[in-house]
Formats: structure tokens, C-alpha cells, sequence
């Protein structure tokens, strides 16, 4: 049986702030499910809720070492649907507002990380695999190899590091690396990038297998243009490179029997999705209008989400006769021009401008079509949710949209959503205008790609095997 720990900074549903937390929540039941024997490790957040600290049982109390310092490390752990997760406490670390945004980012990653290394002879557990994850894990990998490949129980690991943002590297000035993350001048080659301290270079150089969330990715990442700076790198060491589709928990975001929702539908009958509809515009105040096209966006309001593209045809598109909802909050420029929306096309836009998980599902239910302009989409979750539920993706050709979204083509009714292919606000809205005149004029067609798209296989069932032929290929 193969074991795999896998290193995270976030999981479902203990603590998530976006598509790694879905990931860390959801693949490792699907590789126990396939017979391994699959753990995840998180750090023990001050916001993960008491009703789950609950069911944690303490295991040991360890010490940590870095440079200096010497830090207590609690280790906890509970099972969740096959799957044993260890939560790493230190509230000096982890007892903080947020889970990421603070100006010792670098330090608490670091002993999260120097911590799953050194937790394993105490809960006697040393994986085939370690599998780690964006630059906040990146350390474990660089670690197993720089520090703990010559001890005996440590040397037969392997190391798989996942890249799910090529934007978010862990930059830091070389002078921390001795002292924060332990690493004397020998490693600096190791992590150098451009004359900083690069980690995720580092895991690119130490790990056994690079992986990243979509085969189109895999491939954008190679170039410079998608590459933030890595290219060269990644091209040195492309032979380690494979791109594996993400899946959802298909149980999770389930129309079915998802308790977020007011009222339950399936492929076969989905009237339930007209009462979430009703809700919707119901508690947000929205003219109650059943057969009003809907559009929603559920994002980060960053830029690489397409937000400008957005700005730039929003006042155009609501000409027409649809209702327009966007869930999310990020950046300042983009809450303030979604709000600006709402005010003048009040019968018409709502902006909810908040992180809100449960809010999320209601919204997937009650929309008819899901817009996803992203410039870059390493995978992205939400079209293969919003498709769960019914409300057809429009997307941009980029990334794992690509990879999971084809585009409908009338004359043999194939594709499962709408796509447009260049970076260009009114080649969107064209896009959009289509598919808003198809739902209004051909009723029935609507329904049988609502149907269609609900029923797509987006579990983890596929990508989960390809896992476990790639850890097969390193073990
Ligand atoms: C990141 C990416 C997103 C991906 C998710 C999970 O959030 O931006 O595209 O779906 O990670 O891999």
C-alpha cells in the first residue's frame, strides 16, 4: 500500500481561503478510496472551529529547531472520511486574525514545515511520498533533501511538490536564510533566483516530481509569459513536469443533498433550482424573476481573474435583460467599482462583497450562466462547480479552463459551456450576449445543456489514478 503525507498550508473544510484548501480537502480521500494510505498535515489555526477541535485527539508534544530557535510543536490529529489529518499547534505561530498576510510569513512556514519532517519518527509514520504544496510547503521538500536525505528512515522518501499558483513563489532576501529558514550558505544555490531567496525554485530543484493543476498549464508554465519569472528554471527541469487535472468532492457540491441550499434538484429534475434562484433574488433584494437570466461570478477580485475585462463591458452587458451577481472581495479598486454597479443598476446588479462559503453554493444553485474571464487559471474549481449545479461556465480559453471546458457547438450539441479565446473585454461580451439570447430563445435546447453539464464527471475518480501512476513512476 502506498503512503502519502501530504503538506499543506489550508484544507477543507478545517481551514480554507481558496482552490488548494478544496484540493487538500478532497484528493487524499479520493486516493485512500483508491487503497492508499493517504494523510494530510495542516497547521493547528486559531480560526478552525471548536466543533473539529473536538474530535482531535493530542498525539505528542515535539520540539522544533531552526537556526536558534527551539519552539514546542503540538501534534494533533483526527480521521475524516478515510483520511488521518495531523494539525500542527504553536499559537505563537498560528494564533493570528489571518491565515497568511503576516509580516513573519516566511518564519511560520518554515517551522510548519521543518515540523513535518521532524514530527514523523513520533507518530511513526515516514510516507513513500511527501507531497507538498505552493511556496508555503516548498521548505518540507527542500528540507527532506538538503537536511534529512542522508538519515536512514528519511532517505527513502519521495517528493512530489504541486504548483496550483505560479504567481506566489515565497520570496525572500537572502539574509533570512541561514537564520530563518536554517539553510546555511551551501543551499544558497539551491534557492537563488535572480539574487533572492526563491523557495518555490528551491522545490522545483529538490523534488522528485513537479506537478501542476492542468495539463494546459503545465505546458503556459513553460513559457515566459505565464512563467512569473520561472521559466528558465522550469525549463531546466522539465523532464520532472506533469500537469493532472484537479477534480471536486463531488459529495460536497452536490445539488442533491447540499444543506446550503433551500431546495434540492438533480439532472433529471431540476425545478429545485428555480426556488434557489427565487432565494436568491429574494434575500438580495433582486426583482423575483424566474426566467431572467442570470449571470454570476464567484472570484478573488484580482486582476489575473479578469476583473478588467469585466470593468470594462459590465455597464454594456446590463443593457440587456439579465440579473448580475458577484460574490468575493480582493482588491480595493474592484469591490469599489462592483458597488459603484450595484448602486446604478439596482434592479439589476448585486454585489456581495465577502468570502462567504456556504453564500457560494447558493449562488452557484440560483445562477443560469457562471463567467470565468481569467487571464491565467492554473486549473480553477468553480466552473466544475457551478457545472455541478447547473449554471453553464462561460470561460476564458486559459489554463485548466481550457482543459475542463469545452465550447457548445449547436450543430452536433457537443461542449459543456461557453469559451472565448483572446484576453479581450468585447470578444467576452459577445460571448456573453450568445449565450444570453440562447437561453431566452431556445428553452429547450437550454435545458438539455443545463442537463448535460450537470452530469460531467468532475469527481477525482480519473485524476486520482494518475496520482497514483506518477507516485508509482518515483517510488
Ligand atoms: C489555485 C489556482 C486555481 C486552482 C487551485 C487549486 O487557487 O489559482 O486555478 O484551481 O489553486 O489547485
Amino acid at each position: 500500500m502506498k503512503s502519502i503525507l501530504f503538506a499543506a498550508s489550508e484544507a477543507l473544510p478545517f481551514a480554507s481561503t481558496g482552490g488548494l484548501g478544496d484540493v487538500a480537502g478532497s484528493l487524499p480521500a479520493a486516493l485512500a478510496k483508491l487503497g492508499c494510505d493517504a494523510r494530510v498535515v495542516i497547521p493547528l489555526y486559531s480560526s478552525i472551529d471548536e466543533k473539529y477541535r473536538r474530535e482531535m485527539h493530542f498525539i505528542c508534544a515535539i520540539r522544533v529547531r531552526l537556526s536558534w530557535r527551539n519552539q514546542y510543536c503540538g501534534v494533533f490529529s483526527l480521521v475524516k472520511d478515510g483520511v488521518t489529518y495531523y494539525f500542527l499547534d504553536n499559537e505563537f505561530y498560528f494564533k493570528r486574525v489571518s491565515m497568511y498576510g503576516n509580516y513573519d510569513d516566511g518564519e511560520r512556514f518554515a517551522f510548519f514545515c521543518k515540523a513535518v519532517l521532524d514530527m514523523m519518527p513520533y507518530i511513526d509514520f515516514f510516507p513513500d511520498i511527501l507531497h507538498t504544496n505552493d511556496w508555503h510547503t516548498a521548505l518540507a521538500a527542500i528540507y527532506l533533501k538538503r537536511k534529512y536525505g542522508q538519515i536512514e528512515r528519511y532517505s527513502e522518501i519521495r517528493s512530489v511538490h504541486t504548483i496550483h499558483n505560479i504567481e506566489y513563489q515565497g520570496v525572500y532576501d537572502f539574509s533570512i536564510l541561514d537564520d530563518v529558514f536554517d539553510l546555511p550558505p551551501s543551499n544558497a544555490s539551491i534557492v537563488d533566483y535572480n539574487g533572492l531567496v526563491n523557495l518555490t525554485k528551491g522545490a522545483i530543484v529538490c523534488c522528485d516530481r513537479l506537478t501542476t493543476v492542468s495539463p494546459r498549464y503545465a505546458e503556459e508554465i513553460m513559457t515566459e509569459t505565464f512563467a512569473s519569472g520561472l521559466h528558465y528554471i522550469l525549463g531546466e527541469n522539465s523532464y520532472k513536469i506533469v500537469g493532472i487535472l484537479n477534480g471536486i468532492d463531488v459529495d460536497y457540491y452536490n445539488p442533491a443533498t447540499d444543506p446550503a441550499i433551500p431546495a434540492h434538484y438533480t439532472s433529471d429534475d431540476f425545478s429545485g433550482k428555480a426556488t434557489c434562484k427565487a432565494e436568491l433574488q429574494r434575500r438580495y433584494g433582486l426583482p423575483v424573476e424566474p426566467d431572467k437570466p442570470m449571470i454570476a461570478m464567484i472570484s478573488r477580485l484580482a486582476s489575473h481573474k479578469g476583473m478588467n475585462l469585466v470593468e470594462r463591458i459590465l455597464d454594456e452587458l446590463l443593457q440587456q435583460d439579465v440579473q448580475f451577481v458577484v460574490l468575493g472581495k480582493g482588491e480595493i479598486q474592484y469591490e469599489r467599482f462592483f458597488r459603484g454597479i450595484e448602486e446604478r443598476y439596482n434592479n439589476k446588479a448585486r454585489a456581495i462583497i465577502e468570502y462567504n462559503k456556504e453564500l457560494s453554493k447558493l449562488v452557484y444553485a440560483a445562477s443560469d450562466i457562471f463567467l470565468m474571464p481569467s487571464r491565467t487559471e492554473p486549473c480553477g474549481l468553480s466552473q466544475m462547480i457551478a457545472s455541478r449545479y447547473g449554471s453553464i461556465p462561460l470561460v476564458r480559453e486559459t489554463g485548466g479552463l481550457y482543459d475542463s471546458i469545452k465550447n457548445y457547438n449547436p450543430s452536433d450539441r457537443s461542449g459543456n459551456g461557453f469559451t472565448f479565446k483572446n484576453y479581450n473585454a468585447h470578444e467576452m461580451l459577445f460571448a456573453l450576449k450568445d449565450a444570453v439570447k440562447f437561453m431566452t430563445e431556445s428553452h429547450e435546447e437550454w435545458e438539455a445543456l443545463v442537463r448535460h453539464v450537470m452530469n460531467v464527471d468532475f469527481s477525482w475518480d480519473l485524476s486520482a489514478e494518475r496520482y497514483i501512476d506518477m507516485y508509482s513512476e518515483i517510488i
